[in-house]
């Protein structure tokens, strides 16, 4: 996606949303109305419709995103269409309104497309940089294999630690148990970890941040043993290692993630809210003509 929807097709949006621009602001320096220019004139309403019909085709954007056997141009054409020609928006209706605001509902509607334009240019900046972070953390491998590297060393640390006491059998299962990866969308993006452990001996769990406590308890462990499992226990903290190194990579890899999808959050209710703005904006135009 990265480049490809900005440089789409030799950037024949880009020219096509330039060459509306250029057409509107032509239109508006023409135009001579005999009031200031403002969204009730000719061409105020001709801009109006034309930014309400712009408004509704980038909506449909949504439908057609997930319409995989529709025929009309890929979703990367779209993609890129829909970047430039939101861009040019603005324009439209900044000329539609005549670069005249009150305290009203059309100017709800303009705010919110502001809101729902700028969250846009945000989420293309995402998509520009994020993709390369998630392929550099990833080093070469997807998510699924990460995941699946974890649940080795999780079955190698359960088979070491049957060569030792109970009390490590049960630190091992707990410790599996109560590792956490960020069950919501928020405590992935704050790279939260709320990793527990109940550690031998003790009633109640502790915080297992950065699997530290389990480290620690190991190492605590390891000092007092004998010679004999003493290799074991370090053995078992060689896997603890590795899989606090993996747990940082798919902790980071579901931060990006969320990172990517954020800001869909902030600019489809968005979109919501300035289709209502736009209906009631056109509505009351129409009744108190
Ligand atoms: C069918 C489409 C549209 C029609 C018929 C229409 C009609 C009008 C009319 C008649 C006015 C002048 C109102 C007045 O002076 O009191 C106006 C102003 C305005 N319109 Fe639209 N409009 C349309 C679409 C849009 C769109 C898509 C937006 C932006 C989201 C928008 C935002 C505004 C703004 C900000 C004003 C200026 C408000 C002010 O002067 O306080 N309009 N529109
Ligand atoms: C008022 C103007 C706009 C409206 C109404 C609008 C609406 C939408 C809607 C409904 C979607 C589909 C989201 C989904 O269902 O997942 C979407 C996607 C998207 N929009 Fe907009 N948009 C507007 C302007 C922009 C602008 C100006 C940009 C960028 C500069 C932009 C960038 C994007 C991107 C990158 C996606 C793709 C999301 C994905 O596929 O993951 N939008 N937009």
């Amino acid at each position: 996606m990265q480049t490809s929807i900005l440089a789409f097709r030799g950037r024949r949006y880009l020219w096509a949303a330039l060459a509306l621009i250029v057409i509107c602001i032509a239109a508006y320096w023409i135009d001579d109305p005999q009031e200031p220019p403002n969204g009730g004139t000719l061409l105020g309403y001709a801009l109006g419709t034309l930014g309400a019909l712009l408004i509704v085709w980038l909506t449909w954007f949504g439908i057609r995103k997930r319409n995989y056997t529709s025929t009309s141009g890929s979703v990367q054409g779209w993609l890129s269409a829909h970047v430039y020609f939101g861009v040019a928006l603005l324009v439209v209706v900044l000329l539609h309104a005549g670069f005249q605001f009150g305290w009203n509902v059309h100017t709800l509607a303009f705010v919110f497309m502001v809101l729902v334009i700028a969250s846009g240019l945000y989420g293309v900046a995402i998509y520009m940089r994020y993709p390369e972070r998630l392929s550099e953390n990833r080093g070469g491998a997807s998510r699924s294999e990460l995941l699946d590297q974890l649940e080795d060393i999780d079955r190698r640390s359960r088979r070491v630690a049957q060569k030792l006491p109970e009390p490590f059998q049960e630190f091992v299962t707990s410790g599996i148990r109560r590792t956490e990866l960020g069950s919501t969308l928020w405590q992935r993006l704050r790279n939260e970890d709320r990793s527990r452990i109940q550690l031998p001996g003790s009633a109640t769990t502790v915080a297992n941040q950065g699997q530290e406590a389990a480290m620690d308890w190991l190492a605590e462990q390891q000092s007092r043993a004998d010679a004999d499992s003493a290799t074991t226990i370090a053995e078992l903290s060689a896997l603890l290692r590795n899989k606090r190194k993996l747990l940082r990579q798919v902790r980071e890899d579901l931060r990006l993630q969320a990172g990517i999808e954020i800001w869909l959050y902030a600019h489809v209710p968005l979109t919501a809210a300035l289709l209502m703005a736009l209906l009631t904006h056109i509505v009351t135009v129409f009744l108190y003509w």
